[in-house]
């Protein structure tokens, strides 16, 4: 039996959890021919989300994925964009064939993934041409008697491109094409943000936003004690919540110490079980620990360790946060989260009526410190 906590990739509807809303909303979106962002803070589960959403629908639709976080320039995107439509259709279909046919008018050059063995292409020639040849190609999807739905993973990277009009060309090449579908997503909300939401920008309402956090605590906590049931493993759903908790819900964690337990316990899960796994997994991770340490400035590493310790901090410079923490000026301690929010150490978040929390992105880390430091709040 394998574990039924994945914490890479996506291995298929039994090992996932929930995301019903997000699902509906993204569904309509496509059958409406409207593009949808998703956008989450890091390892909440965007791209298991996506692949969740092509596994389901798949008899609806022909999905496309493609992630360009390993891509530079216009033409890295070009040549990732047409490998994943090559290799999303087999050549053996009705489709497959349609579709190789007519790209080999396009005369690629085409690789063998000596791992995979999937063709991978690259589209030689100027930039203008290989922009035409993704054009045409995009073009003959949109002319299909099927719905294309194509997902652009880690789409923030686009700003890195040393061209400024990346998203304006795309915008330009999307409007053609009202028979494909995109979604966009990306984990870097304020790179999404000024992309999609900046009235300056190509992108701004041109697609739905769908921003999501955690999945709910009461049904996480039912999957746990499901998927431990299913392979004859007891957990009590006292601890399947505690598990939610110390991760505060962010999916990856939970899955980890899901994980975890699933492996290295027996067919009963205790509390010492958890706290075991839970102590050695910071083991493994302290040398990673001490490496930010020396990574950061001092007055950083001291306001990184403070918000960790208090879990979730509103306000900064109070007087009492920095007495607290010994954390000196409060012009420092802007300075410091600034440059934290910029290296991904912390993120902010505002939810409707709540105020703008800052909290430690890694979990992980967090604990740590809580326990570390002897200050758990
Ligand atoms: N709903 C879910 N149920 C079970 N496991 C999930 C779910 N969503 C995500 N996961 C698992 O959590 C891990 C992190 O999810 P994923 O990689 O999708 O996050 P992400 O938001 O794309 O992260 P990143 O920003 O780093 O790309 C994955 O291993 C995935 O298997
Ligand atoms: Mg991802």
């Amino acid at each position: 039996m394998n574990n039924p906590f994945p914490t890479t990739q996506y291995f298929g509807r039994e090992t996932f959890c929930d995301r019903e809303s997000e699902m509906r909303d993204v569904i309509s979106n496509i059958r409406n021919n409207n593009s949808t962002t998703l956008t989450a803070i890091r390892r909440m589960g965007k791209t298991g989300l996506i692949f969740h959403i092509f596994e389901t629908y798949k008899d609806e639709i022909t999905p496309i994925y493609v992630d360009i976080l390993s891509t530079n320039n216009k033409s890295d995107f070009v040549n990732v964009l047409s490998t994943a439509i090559i290799n999303a259709v087999p050549e053996k279909t009705t489709l497959g064939k349609k579709l190789w046919k007519y790209f080999k008018t396009l005369r690629p050059v085409i690789s063998f993934d000596p791992l995979s063995g999937n063709p991978q292409v690259s589209i030689s020639g100027s930039e203008a041409e290989a922009e035409n040849d993704i054009h045409a190609l995009l073009t003959f999807l949109n002319n299909l008697d099927v719905r294309v739905v194509i997902a652009i993973d880690e789409f923030q990277q686009i700003l890195e491109y040393p061209m400024q009009n990346m998203d304006a060309w795309l915008r330009t090449v999307i409007q053609t094409l009202p028979n494909v579908v995109f979604v966009f997503s990306g984990s870097q909300r304020h790179l999404i943000t000024q992309l999609f939401a900046d009235p300056g920008r190509p992108f701004y309402r041109s697609t739905q936003i769908l921003h999501f956090g955690s999945i709910p605590k009461e049904i996480y906590r039912q999957f746990i004690v499901d998927q431990f049931n299913k392979s004859k493993k007891l957990i009590p759903v006292e601890i399947a919540n505690s598990i939610w908790e110390w991760a505060s819900g962010h999916t990856y964690y939970v899955q980890l110490l899901c994980n975890r337990l699933f492996a290295n316990c027996g067919k009963q899960i205790t509390r010492e079980n958890m706290n075991r796994e839970i102590s050695k997994i910071f083991q493994e991770q302290e040398v990673v620990f001490y490496q930010y340490r020396e990574l950061l400035t001092k007055p950083q590493w001291n306001l990184l360790k403070a918000i960790g310790i208090e879990n979730e901090v509103t306000t900064p410079t109070s007087a009492k946060f920095i007495n607290d923490h010994q954390l000196g000026g409060s012009a420092s301690v802007l300075r410091s989260l600034k440059a934290l929010e910029i290296k991904e150490m912390i993120y902010s978040e505002s939810g409707e009526a709540e105020k703008k929390a800052y909290r430690v992105y890694d979990v992980l880390l967090k604990r740590w410190m809580q326990n570390k430091f002897r200050m758990i709040k």
